[in-house]
Formats: structure tokens, sequence, C-alpha cells
């Protein structure tokens, strides 16, 4: 290790990932250590405008120890997922040069280097919304572009899904399939991309974050409990999930909305059925998501096709996927009629695309308090205000970025501490 002004450099780099919702889940691991899965996966990467994680590291020789700060808090690194995540990013760290700024690094002395880390997610980290998978990949693709590490996105995602399993498909945008593979030592449980962001842009995403009083249960303990009890875990695994993913990969390829629709809204209900055969049986959804599935259900019915999917991961938000705009601005208007919200301000119901609002006529609380109730419903006089905290209204979006703009960084350049600390 080489500078002119020996010791007093920080050496920065800032990534942003973004978070990913999966349509064929991922439930039930083979090897908890490497988290290897029982079975393949398929995902949606999420603009990451609006559901992102926001990442600096550095190293500086002045550094005593690794250390890390999460939305400004510290926090310990001294858990096994953060501990695989270094140790294999270091592993891969290559020679360093900046003439410049007179630092040179060779592949060794990585190893002696200390990190710190600051990461902000742009949503609630407690919402339910996959926080781990956009924040695993922006670590480890950041450390990545910080280390000079020259591995391919395939090996990154081994390396991501160590930090968490679903990480592995936030290092890719667009469509992303993560493949159980069959190896012990997990290299080949790799994501892999099916199709770029631009592949279907026709897609509208809509997420009702559910309002939850409910303890969840977490994803690694109701994993491993299913795994341990469920006999429809081993039969969804085998036999239902092959034959899907390769259904869900021909939808996606043909932009066939009918099929992923119903392969999406099947695969989250079978997952949902998993924890419910589960012992002692596990409740993710509550009545908001079922009220949701409902009215996608008949809405879906009485247009004779699916004009919208639903999935729900480890938590009751609801993640619907429209087949255009048109359908998106007609779904709002009925998720408002039954979900107004709670007090009068629209602009912070809604976030994200709000530009949906307008394409849905929606202008003000007038406009919500006067829509008609969705014809194709039984229950038309009840509505549910408050159930629904917010709504985000989001599309597929592209792969992690590194963040060129310095000022952007959330660590102090010369201090390599958080900024405003
Ligand atoms: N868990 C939740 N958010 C995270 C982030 N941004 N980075 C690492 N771990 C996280």
């Amino acid at each position: 290790m080489a500078s002119e002004a020996e010791g007093q450099w920080v050496l920065m780099a800032t990534g942003r990932s973004p978070t990913n919702i999966a349509v064929i889940k991922y439930w039930g691991k083979r090897d908890e250590a490497l988290i290897l899965p029982i079975n393949d996966s398929i995902s949606v990467t999420l603009d990451p405008d609006h559901l992102s994680a926001t990442t600096t590291v550095a190293v500086s020789p002045s550094f005593a120890s690794d250390r890390m700060w999460l939305n400004g808090k510290e926090i310990s690194l001294s858990g096994g997922r953060f501990q695989s995540c270094l140790r294999e990013i270091r592993k891969r760290a290559c020679d360093f040069e900046d003439e410049k700024k007179g630092i040179k690094i060779k592949k060794e002395d990585w190893e002696k280097l200390h990190v710190h880390i600051s990461s902000y997610n742009n949503f609630p980290t407690a919402a339910g919304l996959a926080s781990s998978a956009a924040g695993f990949a922006c670590l480890v693709f950041t450390l990545g572009k910080l280390m000079n590490v020259k591995e391919d996105y395939g090996e990154l995602s081994s390396v991501a899904r160590q930090g968490s399993g679903s990480a592995c498909r936030s290092i890719s945008g667009g469509f992303v399939k993560w493949c159980m593979g069959k190896k012990d030592d997990g290299s080949d449980s790799i994501a892999v991309q099916l199709a770029d962001e631009a592949h279907w842009t026709d897609l509208v995403i809509i997420i009702a974050v559910v309002s939850s009083k409910q303890k969840e249960t977490s994803s690694t303990s109701g994993m491993r409990d299913s795994v341990e009890t469920s006999p429809l875990l081993q039969y969804r695994a085998q036999t239902v999930v092959p034959s899907r993913v390769l259904k869900m990969e021909e939808a996606i390829k043909n932009r066939d909305f009918e099929s992923f629709a119903k392969l999406t809204c099947a695969d989250s209900n079978q997952f949902h059925a998993v924890c419910l055969d589960t012992s002692p049986p596990i409740f993710y959804t509550n009545d908001t998501s079922h009220r949701i599935i409902s009215l996608v259900e008949k809405w879906n019915h009485s247009e004779g096709a699916p004009q919208v999917a639903y999935t729900f991961d480890a938590g009751p938000n609801a993640v619907l996927i429209a087949r255009n705009r048109k359908t998106a601005a007609r779904l709002l208007q009925k998720l408002l009629y039954y979900f107004p919200p709670q007090d009068k301000d629209l602009s912070s119901y809604l976030v994200g695309d709000k530009s949906i609002l307008s394409d849905a006529g929606l202008h003000s609380m007038e406009d919500v308090e006067a829509l008609p109730a969705p014809p194709e419903m039984k229950i038309q006089d009840q509505r549910f205000t408050g159930d629904v905290s917010y709504f985000i209204c989001s599309r597929i979006g592209a792969g992690p970025k590194v963040v060129a703009d310095e000022s952007q960084a959330l660590l102090d350049s010369a201090t390599g501490l958080p900024r405003g600390l």
C-alpha cells in the first residue's frame, strides 16, 4: 500500500440498487449458511427511483474497524451475513491505483483495510418491502466497484445471495431468475437476467402498503419451519415450481399478460398456502390483503381476462401489476374507493409516479369521495378508511448503478464518517 499523504486518504464509492418482487416465490433453504434455495424463483426489479437502497462504502488506513450506519444509525456488522459479503468481496478484490490522489492498493492489501458503510433506503425500512434485498445487493455491488472486483453479475449475485437470498435478484434490472443450483458449495446458485427493463414497459406496479399491528414471523424462521413441517412445500418445490418457472419464462418472453398474471397470482396463493400448511401456521396476509385479492379476482373475472396480477411476500402488503397504464388508473379508482386516505392529503397517499392520479381523474379528495362503487363487487357500501397506509406507483426498473455525483455520497470524503455527524 502506498500513498503520497500516507494514511490521510479516504477512498469511496457510492451505488444505488433496486428492490425486487418475486412472481415465482423463493420459500425454503436447502443450506442455511450459504442461503441455497429449494427451488428456482423469478422476480421483477422495481424502479430504483421509487424503491432502492443507496450505499456509500469507504476504505482508509485511518479506519480502526469495519463500521456501518443504516438510515443514519450505527448498526453492528458482526452478523454472519454481513461478514460473508465482506469476506467474499475482499477475496475477489484486485489491484487499484489512483495516480492523481497517489493511492495504490495491491490485491492482498484490501484485507488489511477497514471499511465504513453508510446506507439509506428511499422507503420505510420497516414497511416489509424487501429492504434487505436492495440493501445487500447495493452493498455487494458498491464494495465490488470500490475494490475493483472484475467478476460478472452472476458471480456478484452469488455473493449478494449470502447477505439475503432475494438480494441476488436485485443485481440485475428487468426480469430475473435465481437458479437454485445443484452444487454443495453454492457456486451455481446465481441470478440471471431473463429480459431487461426495456422489454415490457406497459406494466404498471401499484403497491398497497397495508397497516399491520401484528408482529410478523421473520422470513428466515418462517422458511425454516415450513421446510421442517410442510408436506405441501416439498410438493411445491419438486413438482409445481419447475414447470411454473418454464411457463413464466415463456410468458415474459412473449409479453403474455394473461399467463403472466395467472401464474403470478397462483404462485403467491400457493406460497401463502404453504405458510398455512406450516406448523405452527404462519399468517402473513390479513383482512385488507384478502379484500384486495377479492377485488382483483372479481374484476379480472368480470372482464373475462386478467387485467391485474397480485402477489404478496412475507407480509400483508399487496403488490399489484397492471397490464398497462389505463388499467392501472382504473385499478387505482377501485382501490381508492375501498381504501380512502384517513386524512385529506391525497398527494402523500400516493407516492412514486403520481401522474397516475391525473390519469385516474383524481385531483382532490372530492374526486375520491365521488368515486362510483366498483359494480363487480358485492359489498359496495363499505369503505375501509385507514386500512392502507399509502400506495406506491412504480414500474419495472434497471439494476444497480454507480452514483458518480460526489455530492450524493453518504460519507464525508475527508473523515469517512456519515455526513452531518
Ligand atoms: N437491511 C435493510 N436495509 C438495508 C440496507 N440498506 N443495507 C443493508 N441491510 C439492510
